[in-house]
């Protein structure tokens, strides 16, 4: 069968004739997945070959298996209003699901992530993704609902996260600069994500820690979205997981890049990436910098390791209003993290401990830092902020084709750029991998 763009989902969506393949939720009391960890047996990428093993699987058990008319109504029809951002994956839209779409279902705002079937990314990291996170739950990673499958279109349904992405924040400024114990408080829930992911009783290894995978709720507190490169840790005497190189440049750590040998240790480098990123507030990698600074790591380790000079490099948006010993003491971390031989480079429990007692250091100067809080008043709330983050990739969805507008947006990822290259090769070697 021929690929649909998102123009022809939306119509069929629109001519769908209401028929649910999955009319029950297919939640059973076999849960096998606790609140704060994973399951007993956690299923792996090659436990479950089709999206119809992963609705028998305990996996389908835990989600809700929406279809495309549920998800429609929940949305508005996939409206333009109700888009809140876009990646390699494709749009993402912000709806709501109540009993009146599904019953039992928790009355709650949730996002929709929809495959663009003409993207850059496809069935298996769908696949990936539900796999890992319909299994791993912990307070600092993103909850996935459910999902869709019908035909070759594949949706993943998650909870709202309200204040969107980190990158929003931390480049785009929808609400202000970010104070500095916001990002001290960012970087710790991040952190404890990783660990938690790192020390789970079956390892799993990120590979794709960067800025816009940081999602953080109404209270900023940090949560781990995409798990669509997500691999299990080696296994056995291994010391290492063998695999193609992806993730986004600027952020993957050096030794993978050149062995393709993957171990929890790239994670570490590139949490280095993102504290760095927190203390300057510039992107890892930014092309209208002058030659010297596009690349962060390059330009601004060196400053890491010295107190006197951490200041030249620390984001002028924070006007001084940071601890200073704070700095310096995350500013050390980063330093480890980004170390080139991964010995050398901490464990994420240790980031967490060396970060945590941060937040307790009190000689952050008193001034005017203006930051803009929405008030708490319930949907319009959380309207405001989705409409921030609509308005903000409406701006910069100046094209209709989604590769071109990932590219503009993206113009450092190995995703699309391998993709844009090797499409066909990924596709005849996903099953190999
Ligand atoms: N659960 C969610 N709640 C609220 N907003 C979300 C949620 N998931 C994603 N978003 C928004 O959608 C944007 C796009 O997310 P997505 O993960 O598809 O792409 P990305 O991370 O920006 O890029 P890439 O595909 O290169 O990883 C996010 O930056 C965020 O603003
Ligand atoms: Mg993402």
């Amino acid at each position: 069968m021929g690929k649909l763009s998102l123009g022809s989902l939306l119509t069929s969506c629109f001519i769908h004739k209401g028929i649910n393949t999955h009319p029950q939720p297919r939640r059973s009391s076999a849960t096998r997945v606790s609140d704060h960890g994973s399951p007993d047996q956690r299923l792996s990428c090659h436990d479950i070959s089709s999206p119809e093993d992963l609705s028998l699987s305990s996996i389908g058990s835990n989600l809700y298996i929406f279809s495309l008319d549920e998800l429609k109504k929940a949305t508005r029809s996939f409206s333009l209003c109700n888009l809140i951002g876009e990646g390699g994956f494709g749009p993402v839209y912000k709806g709501f699901v109540d009993e009146r779409i599904r019953p039992g279902v928790k009355a709650q705002a949730v996002a929709v992530k929809l495959l663009d079937l003409e993207g850059v990314q496809g069935q298996k990291e769908w696949m990936t993704e539900v796999i890992f996170l319909g299994q791993l739950r912990h307070p600092n990673l993103v909850k996935l609902i459910g999902y869709c499958y019908e035909k070759e279109h594949r949706l993943l349904v998650y909870e709202f996260m309200e204040k969107g992405s980190l990158e929003n924040h931390l480049f785009k400024r929808l609400l202000g600069p970010l104070p500095w114990t916001t990002r001290l408080q960012i970087a710790v829930g991040a952190a404890k994500g990783l660990a938690f992911l790192h020390e789970a009783e079956k390892p799993v290894i990120y590979r794709d820690f960067k800025a816009s995978n940081i999602l953080l709720d109404k209270d900023f507190k940090t949560k781990l979205s995409d798990f669509g490169l997500a691999k299990d840790g080696p296994e056995g005497d291994a010391s290492h997981v063998s695999t193609r190189v992806m993730g986004t440049e600027g952020y993957c750590a050096p030794e993978y890049i050149m062995t393709g040998h993957l171990t929890a240790k790239s994670d570490v480098y590139s949490f280095g990436v993102v504290l760095l990123e927190l203390l300057t507030g510039q992107r890892s990698v930014d092309k209208t910098r002058p030659n010297r600074e596009q690349n962060l790591v390059t330009w601004a380790k060196p400053f890491l390791k010295n107190p006197d000079k951490l200041n030249y490099i620390m984001d002028s948006s924070l006007d001084g209003q940071y601890s200073t010993l704070g700095a310096q003491r995350a500013a050390a971390l980063a330093h480890k993290c980004l170390s080139h031989s991964q010995k050398s480079r901490p464990l994420m429990r240790t980031v967490v401990e060396t970060l945590e007692p941060l937040l307790e250091l009190d000689d952050i100067p008193m001034g005017t830092f203006v930051y803009n809080v929405m008030d708490d008043n319930g949907g319009e709330n959380e309207d405001t902020d989705a409409d921030a983050n609509a308005n903000a990739n409406a701006k910069q969805n100046g094209v209709n084709n989604h590769d071109e507008r990932h590219k503009s947006r993206f113009p450092n990822s190995s995703i699309h750029r391998a993709t844009s290259l090797k499409r066909k090769d990924q596709r005849r070697n996903r099953r190999s991998e």
